[in-house]
């Protein structure tokens, strides 16, 4: 069992390389981008309420999105047992200590943070291209300013949070899908103890 984080900028890569891990390790993967825009599509009301702050490229308040996970949580109790990529969250100091608080009260913990560093250029042009390709709403580029700035100012300390739990990660996110995947994969089997008895 291992619970990951996956943490970066806008378009760093958190879900393609999810694919990866979550065929690789066998894990179950909860991305909260994914779950708001799943509620957004279906118009319930907290879809109404995370539309009105993800058209902006802003943060969700915290209070609402820790709900959001302990609820998702609650719903599917087998998943922290199983093992889980968390992508999207925490983005803030707050969520991130919640996250070990919803975590410990279930017997476990955040294993391993995988932090995908990329150029901010690249991370324009990769979000660019989406837009274009799937219409996704959000990668328009006045958005894409907004959430970039919003991630240089608060998620980005939780590199320094996790760096000062010994649990991060530092990935080159540069290159392709695989040399990244393999970066990953390497880290992780040298760092944590869990995939070296595995
Ligand atoms: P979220 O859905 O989490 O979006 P994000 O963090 O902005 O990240 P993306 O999904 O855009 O990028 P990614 O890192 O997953 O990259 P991907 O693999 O897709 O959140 C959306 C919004 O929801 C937030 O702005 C916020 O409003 C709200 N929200 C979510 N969680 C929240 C929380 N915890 N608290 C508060 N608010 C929250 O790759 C990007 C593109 O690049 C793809 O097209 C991909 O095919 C391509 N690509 C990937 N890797 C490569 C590569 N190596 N080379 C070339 N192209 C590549
Ligand atoms: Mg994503």
């Amino acid at each position: 069992m291992l619970n990951l984080v996956i943490f970066g900028a806008p378009g760093s890569g958190k879900g393609t390389q999810s694919e990866r891990l979550i065929s690789h390790f066998g894990l179950h993967h909860i991305s909260t981008g994914e779950v708001l825009r799943d509620h957004i599509a279906r118009g319930t009301e907290l879809g109404k309420i995370a539309d009105s702050y993800i058209s902006k490229g802003q943060l969700i308040p915290d209070d609402l999105m820790i709900r959001v996970l302990e609820h998702v949580l609650d719903a599917n109790p087998e998943l922290v047992q199983k093992g889980v990529i968390f992508d999207g969250f925490p983005r803030t100091i707050d969520q991130a200590k919640a996250l070990k608080e919803m975590l410990a009260k279930r017997g476990s913990r955040v294993h391993a943070v995988v932090g995908l560093e990329v150029e901010e250029d690249e991370l324009v042009r990769r979000m660019l291209n989406r837009g274009k390709e799937t219409g996704r709403a959000d990668d328009n580029l006045d958005t894409i300013k907004n959430r970039l700035q919003v991630y240089h100012t608060q998620t980005c300390p939780l590199r320094d949070y996790y760096i000062g739990e010994g649990k991060y990660h530092a990935i080159d996110g540069n290159g392709s899908v695989d040399e990244i995947f393999g970066r990953i994969h390497d880290s992780l089997h040298q760092r944590v103890p869990e995939l070296a008895e595995a």
